[in-house]
């Protein structure tokens, strides 16, 4: 085991130069003995790689392209020793990633792949489940009945709601309009909507800061991109409700069927609330789903605290959190709840007979049914580690901690008079650029904007070229934004307070 802080250091493999002697007979598995020193060898490798990340470039100093070469372009013909594999793990792998466990990693929302969650990880595989039948793992699908329940109580959602874990918050949208399209009873899932005069068009209707997944779940449901509409937003950035009750209106005028409203608790680009309470009253006269995509934001409602601005978010049809987005759970584990699961089932079952269940004595879960893959990972074990691990209280502090520092963050923002703040900050995203004085007297000017863009892609660039942090950037209001995205576990306030003075810093030296 390395202890060394050189992150770069490679591990000495022990005992694992040579190949085991079922790599050499070329049959079976690797030797059970092979396989305990090897994974205490990796695990090893994990451990001190957690411990010094912080050694690394968050972002690492590559060019598109650079990689490849240093991989062998053709499988290995013989088997290879484990310590050969490990040691280019080491040497060629981990230098040469985004460092998303990083401290200083505060770019895209967080994904942290927390202790509890590695190990998990690690017996999901070991077990090998597919959890796409209740008979091909009883305790998959019991236990992700298990979560799903403590997660939706600790959300502070009604026992009405029931669901699953897939893999991401795009699958769990895909799904939740899958079941609008169905609920809106035009039979697509057997009929499908192509060339059938006597279907009007469907529309979907989500505020323009809505994520590009909702869009994407309209292309494959074979809806088009066309038929989402974007919804203007406020000065908040947040839907605006009358011009969604207006585009209803005008759509159904000229012939068109609305099926669904999305409404988006924490959008990507600056987290903003869509009042869910106001569109869940539209959703509800008009006979709409309704879609609640809570992916990073819902996590804050763990914190009853926080949940204020979830109010009217019970009265959806469908909610999707992701716990691989501000849950701690390593990638991949979203979780979407609905109170119409007989819906989603209409939508997405299809039983050939190899996958009929002939022996139930109860009704049981066959959670494939409900998605539009068959084979299913056991993740169900992943957040059931994690939530006992850290406890709800544990998770709620880590979760007030983070707000607190995004709102620290933000207010020193305000105070500076060469930076501002470019959206409100809920949860634990704060949006910034530099402004400094001279140009923002002179902000009317296009040539000045155009400038102040410029400015603020330079010092991104500048920021990220430390190494030491690695923030993303978005358009608000048609200014270049700089997010400042915290999440991660590994981050601590003095990450975010060095974050705010690499801003400063590089700022002031790009102006001279
Ligand atoms: C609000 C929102 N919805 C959906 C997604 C998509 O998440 P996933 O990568 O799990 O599909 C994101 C990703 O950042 C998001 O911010």
């Amino acid at each position: 085991m390395t202890t060394s802080q050189d992150p770069r250091d490679v591990a000495p493999a022990r005992g694992l130069e040579t190949l085991d002697d079922e790599q050499r007979r070329g049959t079976g598995d690797m030797d059970p003995e092979r396989f305990r020193a090897a994974g205490h060898a990796t695990v090893d490798e994990i451990a001190d790689y957690l411990a010094n990340v912080r050694g690394f470039p968050v972002f690492p100093p590559v060019e598109p392209g650079d990689l490849r070469g240093l991989f062998a372009p053709r499988a290995p013909t013989e088997p290879e020793p484990v310590a050969a594999i490990l040691d280019d793990v080491v040497r060629l792998v981990v230098p040469n990633t985004t460092h998303w466990q990083h401290p200083g990693f505060m770019a895209y929302f967080a994904t942290t792949a927390s202790g509890p969650g590695i190990l998990a990880e690690m017996l999901i595989a070991a077990l090998g489940a597919n959890a796409m039948l209740w008979r091909t793992s009883p305790v998959a699908t019991e236990l992700e009945e298990v979560v799903v329940d403590w997660l939706r109580d600790a959300l502070g959602l009604p026992a009405a709601f029931s669901g699953l874990v897939t893999d991401t918050a795009s699958t769990s949208s895909l799904i939740a309009l899958g079941a609008a399209r169905e609920a809106a009873g035009v039979h697509a899932s057997a009929r499908g909507i192509a060339g059938r005069v006597e279907v009007p068009r469907l529309r979907v209707y989500a505020s323009e800061e809505a994520h590009s997944s909702i869009e994407k779940a309209c292309m494959t449901l074979g809806l088009g991109r066309e038929a989402l509409v974007r919804v203007e937003t406020d000065d908040s950035l947040a839907m605006d409700v009358t011009a969604l009750a207006e585009a209803i209106a005008e759509d159904r005028a000229a012939g068109m069927r609305p099926i669904a409203i999305v409404a988006t608790l924490g959008t990507t680009s600056s987290t903003a609330i869509d009042p869910v309470a106001e569109i869940a009253a539209i959703a509800g006269r008009e006979g709409l789903w309704l879609h609640v995509d809570a992916a990073y934001g819902g996590a804050a409602a763990i914190v009853p605290e926080r949940r204020g601005p979830f109010a009217g978010w019970e009265r959806a049809d469908s909610i999707v959190v992701n716990p691989h987005k501000w849950l701690f759970t390593p990638l991949d584990a979203s979780l979407l709840l609905s109170r119409r699961m007989p819906m989603l089932r209409s939508a997405f079952s299809l039983v050939p007979e190899y996958l009929r269940t002939l022996d139930r004595a109860a009704p049981v879960h066959d959670f494939n049914e409900y998605t539009p893959t068959l084979g299913r990972r056991f993740r169900a074990l992943k957040l059931w580690f994690v939530l006992r691990y850290f406890g709800l209280d544990g998770i709620r502090r880590r979760l007030d901690a983070h707000c607190a520092w995004a709102s620290e963050l933000a207010a020193a923002v305000e105070a500076d008079p060469d930076f501002e703040l470019l959206a409100p900050v809920p949860f634990s995203t704060v949006c910034l650029r530099a402004r400094p004085r001279d140009l923002a007297a002179r902000e009317e000017d296009p040539e000045v904007r155009a400038d102040l863009d410029d400015l603020n892609a330079r010092l991104l660039e500048a920021a990220n070229a430390t190494g030491e942090i690695f923030l993303s950037h978005t358009r608000l209001r048609d200014r270049f934004t700089i997010r400042v995205a915290i999440g991660s576990l590994h981050t601590t306030r003095d990450d975010v307070l060095r974050a705010w003075e690499i801003l400063r810093t590089e700022a002031a030296r790009l102006r001279g």
